[in-house]
């Protein structure tokens, strides 16, 4: 580490450099498990994971990030996938982990597929909040995108925000900005209690499920051995200035809008679920 570094960031012993990826799957993930199930394909292009009766599979990033905007194309498994999970989120690690996840939960053929929402802060979630989404998320590929600042978890679909997570440690409430996470992915079964509660049955007779990624996109800080390295211009491709980025009111109007009216499930709404009463953050948002 250069003492120039040193000297500018007097409060954290770790230095920072710019990056800004473009996707590259080879070169920014590791396919984890499944043997054999999760793929790159198409000259780098494309990543599939695919799931059967006897596993599904995953993938994760080389990087831990603390802090970006990360953009994922996914097609998700199309036709009966009832009972099938793609799960798309962001992990530290360790039993006080912090945690932004989007999960889609399956459905039997021209059925929504559900899209779970949660954010975990030192090992405690339970701030989930549900959507449908307002096109076949089968029929192409969609970008699903995390915003993740020191102020704000947004989540995105199609650059329309579905939910703003703020921090507000002011008040007491945790907010993840101290431990580096990685992009994990992963498709299995979860027949269970993915749909409808566990009543509807993965069909095993339409196996393998698969689900499909591409345009990975993150501007972000890359946390490496012990550093975060940011980038100097923070700010996109589109030129948002992601690092300090809020949502503007065209963009709280299109939440509103998604949350009246594709919103299925919100914690913040669930009053016989916190007989206590709700989470604070919930007075506060
Ligand atoms: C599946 O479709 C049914 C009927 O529209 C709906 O009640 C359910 O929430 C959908 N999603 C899941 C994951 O079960």
């Amino acid at each position: 580490m250069t003492t120039r570094y040193t000297s500018i960031f007097l409060l954290v012993s770790f230095s920072l450099v710019a990056i800004a990826l473009a996707g590259n799957f080879n070169q920014d993930f590791d396919i984890t498990w499944g043997n054999g199930r999760g793929k790159i394909l198409n000259n780098d292009q494309l990543l599939t994971l695919s799931l059967d009766q006897n596993s599904g599979s995953g993938f994760q990033s080389r990087n831990e990030y603390l802090y970006g905007k990360i953009d994922m194309q996914l097609k998700l498994v199309p036709g009966n996938s009832a009972g099938t999970v793609t799960a798309y989120y962001l992990s530290s690690q360790g039993p006080t982990h912090d945690e932004i996840d989007f999960e889609f939960l399956g459905n039997i053929s021209g059925d929504p597929y559900t899209l779970h929402t949660n954010v975990f802060t030192q090992g405690k979630g339970n701030r989930e909040m549900q959507f449908k989404l307002w096109f076949d998320p089968t029929n192409d590929f969609h970008t699903y995108s995390i915003l993740w600042n020191p102020r704000h978890v947004i989540f995105m679909v199609d650059n329309v925000p579905l939910r703003d997570y703020k921090n507000l440690e002011s008040k007491g409430i945790s907010f993840p900005k101290n431990q580096p996470m990685r992009i994990y992915s992963s498709l299995w079964n979860a027949d269970d209690w993915a749909t409808r509660g566990g009543l509807v049955k993965t069909d095993w007779s339409q196996a393998p499920f698969t689900a499909s990624y591409r345009n990975f996109n993150a501007n972000a800080c890359v946390w490496s051995s012990g550093s975060t390295n940011c980038p100097a211009m923070k700010t996109n491709v589109a030129g948002d200035n992601w690092f300090n980025q809020e949502l503007d009111s065209t963009s709280q109007e299109r939440m509103r809008w998604v949350q009246r009216n594709y919103m299925i499930y919100n914690y913040c709404a669930d009053a016989k679920r916190f007989p206590q009463g709700l989470p604070p953050e919930c007075s506060l948002a």
